[in-house]
């Protein structure tokens, strides 16, 4: 179900677009059903349907259907029953509760043994606001009661309906049939369907949980911040046990899918985007932004260093070492024993096993050699205004400070080019290139004299 509205997020977003751990809720909802080998998978749409229909476009086997106008849980489902077979179980799963974990909606199904109704159920203190769960004397489900329909009594009730409900699709298609509005809130209630259970004779099952993050929605920015913050902890709970040593479990931020081999160290404050792995013995210091990039068994990523792979990707060499405030761009692919220090950007080059950049530099469309020096303040001018060219470095080459290497060009092997030229032909291999105006010096010089 995502066709609410979620006023209370006060944003012109959709409430379920908005993102925990950078996935957008109902990201998280659809791939807990992918999770479960969902025959089908559906997502009700209804306000902004089609801002949520497009972010969502490429789900595979995800369909859509559409609930306009919204007149509730019951009414919503309803939406998607024409897209449903009869022989299968339908679980309901909710566009804004996030953090339900697969264990608890495979138990969930179980409960339900593919035959009842089954109700995933909370015990908690702070029942306002929820369903409450209506027991008979023998402790059988009877009913769903909405806040605002429950009597005193039923208000004291604290175990609460979860929004989360697994139900054999041929009966759910009854019980939607007989549902009516007449209610406190003139909606059609999905909840009602355990009245109907009840009165067809069934039993209806519920597995109780007392995590209350796994059942928590998300309604106002407070909430998607307190989610946030319970889902970070959760995976830095998972790395921690995997053997990954966090300075601060609070401080640690992934937004993607981080894999970590053996005595990884990571310090405070790092963010984690899209796919990244680090390799056995990886080092990553404070303030450290890494985004889709692959880093290699024992290398050090120094503080605020910034990396990001977008789609080419970065590969950090074995034991290379990167930064502090280094920034790895696209296409950046460092071999073994690399280093690469303050202030370099590197976009789109590969640099060969143990070749440096140490200071305030540009490598961008390069292929660098082995143990090359890149001087500081040096630059490739790899674009021409309209096109990008190369530049090779060959092994062994000695870039002097602040040159400025125009492509396309080759800097033979073993060459060395002097500080401060600016090269636009193939320089020779072996030899000293030097292009800059020739030093002089004029003898006596008086500076001009104020009057
Ligand atoms: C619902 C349950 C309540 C339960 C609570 C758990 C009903 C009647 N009540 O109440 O028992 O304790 O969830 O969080 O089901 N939605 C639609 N179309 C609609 C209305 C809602 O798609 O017409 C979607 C919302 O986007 C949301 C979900 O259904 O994802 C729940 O709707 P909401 O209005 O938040 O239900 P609650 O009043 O919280
Ligand atoms: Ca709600």
């Amino acid at each position: 179900m995502a066709a609410g509205k979620g006023t209370r997020m006060k944003s012109s977003m959709p409430k379920v677009l908005h993102r925990i751990g950078g996935r957008a809720l109902v990201q998280h909802v659809i791939d807990s059903a992918r999770q479960l080998s969902a025959r089908h998978i559906i997502a009700i749409t209804g306000h902004g349907a089609a801002q949520v229909e497009t972010a969502l476009a490429d789900q595979a086997g995800l369909r859509f259907a559409r609930q306009m106008p919204q007149l509730g849980t019951g009414h919503a489902v309803q939406q998607a029953m024409p897209l449903l077979d009869d022989d299968g179980m339908t679980l309901v799963l909710s566009g804004d509760v996030p953090l339900t974990q697969v264990d608890t909606l495979q138990a969930l199904l179980q409960a339900s043994q593919g035959t009842q109704l089954a109700l995933l159920t909370l015990q908690t203190t702070q029942p306002t606001g929820y369903g409450r769960i209506v027991r008979n004397a023998a402790g059988e489900v009877q009913a769903i009661v909405e806040e605002k329909d429950a009597t005193p009594d039923q208000r004291a009730i604290t175990e609460i309906y979860s929004g989360i409900m697994a139900v054999p699709t041929r009966w759910l298609r009854a019980w939607l049939a007989r549902l009516d509005n007449h209610n406190a809130q003139q909606e059609y209630y999905l909840t009602d369907v355990v009245k109907f259970a009840r009165a067809d004779g069934q039993t209806v099952a519920a597995h109780l949980i007392a995590d209350a993050a796994e059942v928590a929605g998300v309604n106002n920015p407070v909430q998607l911040a307190e989610l946030e913050r319970a889902h970070q902890a959760r995976q830095a709970q998972a790395l921690m046990l995997s053997g990954v040593r966090l300075a601060d479990p609070a401080r640690l931020d992934v937004r993607g899918q981080l894999t970590c081999g053996p005595d990884v160290e990571i310090d405070v404050n790092c963010v984690f985007d899209g796919v990244v792995s680090l390799g056995e013995g990886v080092r990553v210091g404070a303030n450290c932004v890494i985004a889709n990039a692959q880093i290699e068994a024992g290398a050090v990523i120094h503080p605020f260093t910034h990396i990001d792979g977008e789609k080419a990707g970065v590969t950090v060499g074995r034991h290379a070492r990167v930064g502090p405030f280094t920034r790895l761009r696209p296409g950046a692919v460092l071999g073994e024993d690399v280093h690469i220090g303050n202030f370099v950007e590197v976009k789109n080059t590969t640099m060969a096993q143990g070749s440096k950049a140490n200071h305030l530099a540009y490598l961008g469309d390069a292929s660098v050699g082995e143990r090359v020096n890149y001087g500081a303040g040096s630059i490739t001018a790899n674009y021409d205004g309209v096109n990008k060219h190369r530049t090779v470095i060959e092994a062994d080459v000695h870039v002097g400070s602040n040159s400025v290497l125009v492509a396309p060009v080759t800097i033979g092997a073993g060459g060395t080019i002097g500080g401060g030229s600016t090269i636009t032909k193939d320089t020779p291999p072996g030899a000293l290139t030097v292009a800059r105006g020739k030093q002089t010096s004029i003898a006596n010089w008086k500076r001009p004299q104020k009057k």
